[in-house]
């Protein structure tokens, strides 16, 4: 474990704020050295007291020291913090699942978890506090790289991209992934830095879905002026279950045409082939991914079943073979770090 070293703060008596400033670089550690875990778990326990000062006069006195000492722009990356509590969002009904299905493979009590892709509201971390984690770290990729707040004492969310974390080996007891799967592109270098961070016998889980292979696996999920389009809403989803795979770009777009305007029709053809923000795997590449990872497959099913008509089916085994269950839309996954793997 790294000791906090900012000797003004700690002249300061309040070792709260060296902890605080501490805790600054966690996102890009300016050495290229990893983060300890039990340092940011230490610092966010600190953070959160430090949240809860009371008095404005010394939070003055604290906030010019740190000008002093951490420069302008860090104490206003400070303040944005200062005060920030836990979300309440309720959870959508996936989330509600995925939290109960975790809870059904590992006990989470007393546990460190990495929730990878944890999005915007934070609301899964207040659901894993609220279910006696030790301390839970969202990662995601959209925001700024050096964004990151403290919710409570046990929770941070911050910036990472799961392709590559500033976090040591071994350093969580549960990966949760939630609705992530399929909109990381690289699975396979996703699955060994998951192996790197899971302790071992640690557990990775995941529950996600439209699997591109499914009838709704284009996933579309966009704007155009007005209009609204989406995949989980048959009033919004301007596509027939399997277009996407029963059809090419051209051919999609002939189609499109007869119900929108050329330029609706190129939009929605783009959204379905191009867009970045899903990795259009079929459900067998996905299994491959994981049966090939250095991780243990414990649990590997269909939590989604769309049926396939039969006259569909052969036409999509004639296109894409015969390797995928194309009824196959969401997956829950479980997988292990062995003690020696
Ligand atoms: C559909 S959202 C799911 C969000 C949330 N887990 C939920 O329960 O709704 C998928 C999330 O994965 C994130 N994501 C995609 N690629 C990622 C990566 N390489 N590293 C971390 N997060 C990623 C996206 O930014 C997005 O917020």
């Amino acid at each position: 474990m790294t000791c906090f070293s900012y000797p003004v703060l700690e002249m300061a008596e309040d070792r709260n704020l060296a902890a605080l400033a501490s805790l600054l670089p966690i996102v890009t550690p300016k050495d290229g050295s990893r983060i300890d875990v039990d340092d940011l778990v230490s610092a966010t326990a600190c953070v959160s007291r430090a949240n809860s000062l009371t008095c404005p006069s010394s939070k003055k006195v604290v906030l010019n020291l740190l000008r002093l000492v951490l420069g302008e722009n860090t104490v206003n990356r400070i303040q944005r913090f200062l005060g920030v509590q836990a979300h309440t969002v309720p959870l959508a009904d996936y989330q509600e699942i995925s939290i109960n299905g975790l809870v059904s493979f590992v006990d989470i009590q007393g546990k460190t978890i990495l929730e990878v892709g944890s999005d915007e509201g934070g609301n899964v971390l207040v659901a894993l506090e609220e279910r006696g984690v030790k301390f839970a770290l969202g990662i995601d990729v959209w925001k700024r790289k050096d964004w990151f707040r403290v919710l409570s004492k046990k929770l941070v969310h911050a910036y990472g991209d799961v392709l590559s974390l500033p976090y040591r080996d071994n350093s969580f007891d549960v990966l949760l992934n939630i609705a992530t799967f399929e909109h990381i592109h690289n699975l396979d270098v996703t699955m060994h830095e998951m192996y790197r961070l899971l302790k071992p016998e640690g557990i990775m889980y995941a529950q996600f879905g439209p699997i591109w292979s499914s009838a709704v696996g284009h996933h579309i999920w966009c704007n155009l002026d007005d209009k609204i389009f989406r995949f989980d809403n048959p009033d919004l989803n301007p596509l027939d279950d399997f277009d996407h795979l029963l059809y090419d770009r051209s051919e999609l777009t002939t189609k499109l045409m007869k119900f929108w305007d050329d330029r609706t029709a190129n939009h929605l053809v783009k959204a379905v082939f191009d867009h970045s923000h899903i990795n259009r795997m079929f459900h067998h590449e996905i299994c491959d991914y994981m049966r090939q990872s250095p991780l243990e497959v414990l649990h590997l099913e269909k939590s989604w079943d769309i049926a396939v008509p039969l006259e569909i089916e052969q036409r999509l085994r004639d296109r894409h073979g015969d390797k995928s269950d194309f009824s196959c839309a969401g997956m829950q996954i479980v997988l292990q770090k062995g003690t020696t793997k």
